[in-house]
């Protein structure tokens, strides 16, 4: 059974944490087991959601840490070390987490960590735009269409070997609500897909890129 951690924020909702939940709960997940959910910050919806299962929960809130004297590389460390000592996880999820990870974390769990990112990331003009940010980007400059990506995480911003990703037509009409209800639903298919090949052992990276073994 792999281990995972989920990284949520303030920021959004937790959704694609209970759209992971939701699959385990329907075994369309095998092979997978929540183990925490992580957040730097204590008002996270995530956290509800995880402790409404039963799921052990983490805060490393970073503006403590800061203040505290230490910097923002020693809370990479930190939060690596927290996760990689308390909870051995095969599989982090950053699923609306919102901090920019340098390989100070990464180096803990190489080819570990997957990310999703509410556009296409071979777009690089949406790279490091955060959720509706990405997605009002799409609006304003006439995509004919965006998305969503599931992919590993490298030293790049959103940049990385890519898993899924599910295309979505922008419509003359949309606004950034109505074309972010539609990403947000693609989202919680290709997430749990994702996680579900990780723990199966499918993917296998290859010169950069991901080979799904079916
Ligand atoms: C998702 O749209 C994801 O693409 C972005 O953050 C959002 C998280 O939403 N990185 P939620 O917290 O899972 O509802």
């Amino acid at each position: 059974m792999k281990r995972i951690a989920v990284f949520v924020s303030n920021k959004t909702q937790g959704s694609n944490l209970a759209a992971i939940i939701a699959a385990i709960e329907k075994k369309k997940i095998k092979n997978g087991k929540i183990v925490a959910v992580v957040s730097n910050k204590a008002d996270s919806y995530g956290l509800v959601r995880a402790k409404a299962k039963n799921i052990p929960t983490e805060v490393l809130d970073l503006k403590d840490f800061i203040e505290s004297g230490k910097t923002r590389a020693e809370y990479d460390v930190a939060l690596g070390k927290l996760v990689k000592r308390k909870y051995n996880p095969d599989l982090i999820v950053l699923a609306g987490w919102i901090l920019i990870l340098s390989r100070n974390f990464i180096r803990y769990f190489p080819n570990k960590v997957i990310n999703l990112h509410p556009g296409l990331i071979q777009d690089k003009a949406t790279h490091g735009l955060h959720t509706t940010d990405a997605v009002s980007y799409a609006i304003n400059h006439h995509y004919p269409f965006t998305g969503s990506t599931v992919h590993f995480i490298t030293e790049k911003v959103d940049e990385g070997p890519i898993i899924i990703q599910s295309k979505v037509k922008v419509l003359p009409n949309d606004t950034v609500e109505t074309l972010y209800t539609r990403i947000y639903k693609e989202e919680h298919k290709i997430l749990p897909k994702a996680v579900d090949l990780f723990c199966k052992d499918k993917l296998i990276i290859k010169n950069g890129k991901v080979k799904i073994q079916l």
